[in-house]
């Protein structure tokens, strides 16, 4: 399916930090002398990326082709309706992807993704005022803390684990990239009227309920999560950054972020980070140990902290390595899967090892994850030329390189920095290989899960948080990273005694009226994505195809029909197939759709349907560059 005509992302062998400016600050390059790249996953990544890519458009409203019924803007979690239903657009999983693809925007310049983008923070300033049962907007700001809404942009009034805190500050940070490379390409208005009101309600949000407990980023748990403390920390300090830059401020954001970096470090019990604390009673016990604090990293990597600070736990700090291998080595001995690995390399990685959601087992994003911190943590000793180990992290280098590693520190010419350097880069990609082994071929589609013995998909097909993570993943292990979010600032050693906080906010309804500057690099594409989506009921058997007055169509021949998709088909209430076509923009195009039950090219089973024939007209409001539309049938 091609979606969009984006730019392939030229990966390097550089360092390469995306600033917001979008001209990039090169750091050291890493040599790759001594990587030993391996030619297989070098040739799955090439054809993961453009799938992950074109995986993640058609989950966005309301065009993307497997979206039909989410709004403009709205990115659902997953296009799976039943077992289990996730056609629901998620604040969590759109900020994280959304953070993402800014990130790849500011590499590619690509018009259609900006347009993208735009939406995305247009539909966030409809879906912030809409009172839902975790509350409203207005005058307390409770009605940010609901995980997720209806994929029409209506509240979902069913029962769930709410609030959760982490939506809003995830939110933030997605805006506030997007903000700063405004702000930096002379759209000044649009950073003020359009991204900071909607911004400002975010962080009024973080700093009055960050010291109240929530549930956490797999909505199981009520209490305080790492995940969440973390995500709410980095958007208040580059908040107070993002405010003064505009020239608001952010007070609260000054007066909180302190207190919530002295909470961070209370979930480090001396040998890992406990990902969820102040947990209630009435909980099933749990170890602690979760991908939550893994993917944590990926949230506070800063490639401008000048160490590998363990207050802001940077990916390559002695507290998050050291992590890195209890939480991974945890899946070790759980899945059947992970039988006869050595700890030298990688395993599939779950959510927590007490997981007991579709049988506990491992997740795509997690065991991306995983690889994800290593490349980052890779990238920061790289950059800082000198790699310390002591007595927290030795574990993590020992098990990597037993001969070479030992406490000390140790400088970029030593034999130990390029011999561990090397063996962290070669274990990262052990993870990217785990996730390589068990996607399936030949179009890669990345679900939630894989089955812990057998390694089949498991759960919400092409689920858009895998999608992004197989980005970043890559972008990381490219040298394509994020940019900064002002951890460098933060060197002092926070109180020994943490106090508690929250001041309540001020809230307003953002402007939806919102008018975005050109974007960039907006060709007009002459083809235009169209999908059909018809409502229409069918046995086991039967076909559904579209046919029409084109080549693409069939020119009315049966056997040149294109066949549709029931992979949205609920039996009961939402008889639905899809799929797209690339048709000439500026014509009018007849069609019809048609049943077939027989084999092919058994010209008496198919059935036409009645009445005059369809028409679409192949045409799209806006930018040049908008490419794809989405015609709703019924027969
Ligand atoms: C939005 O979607 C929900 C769930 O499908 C539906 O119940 C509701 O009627 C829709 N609301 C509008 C305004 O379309
Ligand atoms: C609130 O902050 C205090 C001080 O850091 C901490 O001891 C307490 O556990 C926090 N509670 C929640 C729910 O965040
Ligand atoms: C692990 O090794 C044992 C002993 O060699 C073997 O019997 C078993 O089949 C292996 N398991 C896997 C999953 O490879
Ligand atoms: C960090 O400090 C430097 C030097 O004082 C300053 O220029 C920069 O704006 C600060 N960055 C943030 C994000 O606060
Ligand atoms: C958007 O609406 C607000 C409030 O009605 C108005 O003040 C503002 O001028 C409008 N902006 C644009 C760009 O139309
Ligand atoms: C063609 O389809 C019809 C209707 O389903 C069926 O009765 C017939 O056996 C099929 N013929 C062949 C050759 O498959």
């Amino acid at each position: 399916m091609i979606l969009s005509s984006a730019s392939v992302v030229a990966f390097g062998a550089s360092l390469l930090v995306v600033s917001a400016a979008g001209s990039p600050a090169r750091g050291s390059s890493l040599s790759g002398a001594n990587i030993k790249r391996d030619a297989a996953l070098d040739d799955w990544i090439s054809r993961e990326e453009p799938t992950s890519y074109a995986g993640i458009l058609a989950n966005i409203g309301e065009a993307g082709e497997r979206s039909y019924r989410a709004d403009r803007g709205l990115l659902l979690a997953s296009p799976s309706t039943v077992d289990p239903d996730y056609f629901y657009t998620w604040t969590r999983d759109s900020a994280l992807t959304f953070k993402a693809l800014v990130d790849r925007f500011f590499v590619t310049k690509d018009g259609i993704l900006q347009i993208h983008i735009n939406d995305y923070i247009a539909a966030q300033a409809r879906l912030q005022p809409v009172s839902n049962p975790s509350g409203t907007l207005l005058p307390d700001g409770s009605g940010l803390g609901e995980p997720k809404f209806q994929p029409n942009g209506t509240a979902f009034t069913g029962s769930w684990g709410r609030p959760q805190r982490d939506g809003p500050a995830l939110r933030a940070t997605a805006l506030i990239t997007y903000g700063k490379w405004l702000l930096s390409n002379g759209h000044r208005d649009a950073a003020a009227n359009n991204v900071w009101p909607i911004v400002a309600n975010d962080l009024a949000y973080v700093a009055q309920y960050w010291n109240e407990t929530g549930f956490d980023l797999w909505e199981e748990v009520r209490g305080s999560s790492f995940f969440t403390s973390a995500a709410q920390h980095r958007a208040l300090v580059e908040g107070s950054s993002f405010a003064a830059s505009i020239g608001s401020s952010c007070a609260a954001c000054d007066s909180q972020a302190p207190k919530i970096l002295c909470f961070l470090q209370t979930y480090w019990n001396g040998e890992y980070i406990v990902s969820n604390t102040n947990i209630g009673t009435g909980n099933s016990p749990r170890s602690g140990k979760d991908v939550n604090s893994i993917l944590t990293t990926l949230t506070t990597f800063d490639p401008l902290s000048p160490t590998c600070s363990d207050i802001t736990y940077q990916p390559c700090s002695h507290k998050a390595l050291a992590n890195h291998k209890v939480v991974t080595d945890a899946f070790r001995s759980l899945y059947a899967l992970n039988a006869n690995i050595s700890v030298d390399a990688g395993v599939a990685v779950g959510r927590y090892p007490e997981d007991v959601y579709y049988g506990g087992n491992p997740w795509y994003l997690a065991t991306l994850a995983a690889a994800e911190q290593l490349y980052l943590a890779h990238a920061q000793i790289t950059r800082h030329a000198t790699l310390s180990i002591t007595s927290v992290d030795i574990a993590f280098w020992k098990a990597l390189d037993a001969a070479n590693a030992a406490e000390g520190t140790f400088p970029a010419s030593s034999q130990t920095f390029t011999a561990l350097t090397s063996a962290l880069k070669a274990y990262a990609d052990s993870y990217v290989a785990v996730a390589q082994k068990y996607t399936p071929e030949p179009y890669g589609a990345l679900a939630e899960q894989f089955e812990r013995s057998t390694g089949a998909p498991l759960s919400a097909k092409d689920l858009t948080w895998s999608y992004a993570a197989f980005l970043t993943t890559i972008a990381a292990r490219d040298g394509e990273l994020p940019g900064s979010w002002g951890a460098a600032n933060i060197s002092s050693v926070p109180p020994e005694t943490c106090v508690g906080g929250g001041v309540a906010g001020t809230y307003t309804a953002p402007p939806t009226n919102l008018t975005w500057p050109d974007v960039v690099n907006c060709p007009v594409i002459d083809d235009l994505h169209v999908t059909f989506n018809v409502l229409t009921r069918t046995v086991v058997g039967q076909d559904i195809f579209v046919v029409g007055n084109v080549p693409a169509l069939g020119n009315w021949n049966v056997d040149g029909a294109v066949k549709l998709q029931a992979m949205r088909y609920r039996e009961a209430d939402f008889p639905l197939w899809f799929g797209g076509v690339e048709l000439a923009r500026g014509q009018r195009v007849e069609y019809k759709y048609i049943r077939k039950d027989g084999g092919a090219g058994n010209e008496s089973s198919v059935v036409w349907e009645d009445g005059a024939n369809r028409v679409v007209e192949v045409q799209v409001q806006g930018p040049g560059c908008r490419d794809a539309i989405a015609v709703g049938d019924q027969w």
